[in-house]
């Protein structure tokens, strides 16, 4: 093999192809969805009316990726009566600045941020479609985030109404990575969409998507099957393939650090510790005192009851019972710690706490 350290300095044939941005052309596995989704928004191209959908499926499966490549290939067709508003509810977090997005997409402009109401938005919207003689689909990626802040039935409802007051065509999809929206019955009346399921990858799919990526973005003989191999077992065990990519990406960073040529297992190792303690930074920054210290207390007993944790944590912090509940909770919910109950004979039942390996947190 050659020495490419020497003459490149990276076993990077592409590192782009690790980006969490990064749209990969073979894109496997998700031929049926891509097909379902071209399916619903199709008629939009001729002006007509998209069909609704519900896209959902657990972090990491595609969902995102379908709609930018649909997107980018809808773009190129011309010429088209449709506008495309792809809106990330992550980060778009009130039902004016989903409605003042969409109005961006179409226009270019954002509509004035005071003294408009929600209605005339509305109304601009349907107005700019009838002027442009166009039908509009509109995609709301994440929309678990206008469930959990209480906007979703709003938003898709004035939405889904706005052709009972102007001769305009708009189909909707939302896309979910915890469950189907409950639609309540007013909502279902306007809403039928068709769902798109996006199920996890299973280990051999997860295997190929990696190996995939590898064989694009780095140098021949750089990562070998076996690492390929263990990196998938962490990728499935965690449920989302974004964790194999980036694991791939520090192992193959490791090994340059190393100055060498291939990737080992102890690059995996490393890649496992330096993906956690990042991930741990990110916690520290939002959890409290109390947390922290619970955490490194339950870190430092490995296995402890939580009887015995509590002691430690309430020497410590000097807090009770209530607070090393609700930081408990916290960590385990993070997926931290462990908690499972243990039948210890006529003792009764023990609640047991396990604080994780970095491999597996
Ligand atoms: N079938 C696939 N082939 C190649 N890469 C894939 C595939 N599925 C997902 N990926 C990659 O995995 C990462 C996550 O994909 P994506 O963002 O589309 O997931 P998602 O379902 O939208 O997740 P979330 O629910 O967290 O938003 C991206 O880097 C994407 O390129
Ligand atoms: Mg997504």
């Amino acid at each position: 093999m050659k020495n490419y350290l020497k003459w490149e300095q990276t076993l990077f044939r592409d590192r782009e192809v690790f980006d969490s941005g990064y749209v990969p052309e073979v894109f496997l596995y998700r031929e049926a969805q891509m097909k379902s989704i071209g399916y619903a928004i199709a008629p939009g191209i001729e002006g007509k009316q998209p069909q609704n959908i519900v896209c959902v499926g657990p972090p990491g499966t595609g969902k995102t990726t379908s709609f930018k490549k649909i997107i980018d290939q809808a773009e190129q067709i011309s010429p088209s009566n449709l506008i495309l508003a792809f809106i990330n509810c992550r980060y778009t977090q009130t039902h004016f600045s989903v409605l003042a997005e969409i109005y961006k997409k179409m226009t270019g402009i954002e509509p004035p941020t005071s003294g408009i109401t929600l209605k005339k938005v509305y109304e601009k919207i349907a107005q700019t479609l009838v002027t442009k003689r166009k039908s509009m689909f509109v995609i709301l990626d994440d929309a678990d985030f206008l469930i959990s802040r209480k906007i979703y039935d709003d938003i898709v409802n004035n939405f889904l109404r706005l052709h009972e007051e102007y001769p305009i065509s708009i189909g909707l999809s939302t896309v979910h990575s915890t469950q189907c929206p409950l639609l309540d019955d007013g909502l279902s009346s306007v809403f039928i969409p068709a769902v798109i399921k996006f199920p996890s990858y299973s280990w051999d799919e997860t295997f190929d998507i990696l190996n995939t990526r590898v064989k694009i973005g780095l140098y021949p003989n750089v990562v070998k099957n076996e690492i390929i191999e263990k990196i998938t077992d962490y990728a499935v065990s965690k449920g989302d393939i974004r964790f194999g990519i980036d694991l791939l990406k520090r192992s193959v960073i490791s090994a340059e650090k190393r100055a060498s040529t291939i990737a080992e297992f102890i690059d995996v190792d490393n890649a496992l510790i330096e993906a956690s303690n990042e991930r741990m930074k990110r916690y520290l920054k939002v959890f409290t005192d109390s947390e922290t210290a619970l955490l490194s207390l339950a870190s430092d007993m490995g296995t402890s009851q939580a009887g015995d944790l509590f002691c430690a944590f309430s020497k410590r912090t000097r807090k009770g019972y209530t607070t090393f509940h609700k930081s408990l909770n916290k960590l385990v919910n993070a997926k931290l710690v462990d908690s499972c109950i243990e039948n210890r004979g006529k003792n009764g039942r023990t609640r047991i706490i396990t604080a994780k390996q970095p491999s597996t947190c």
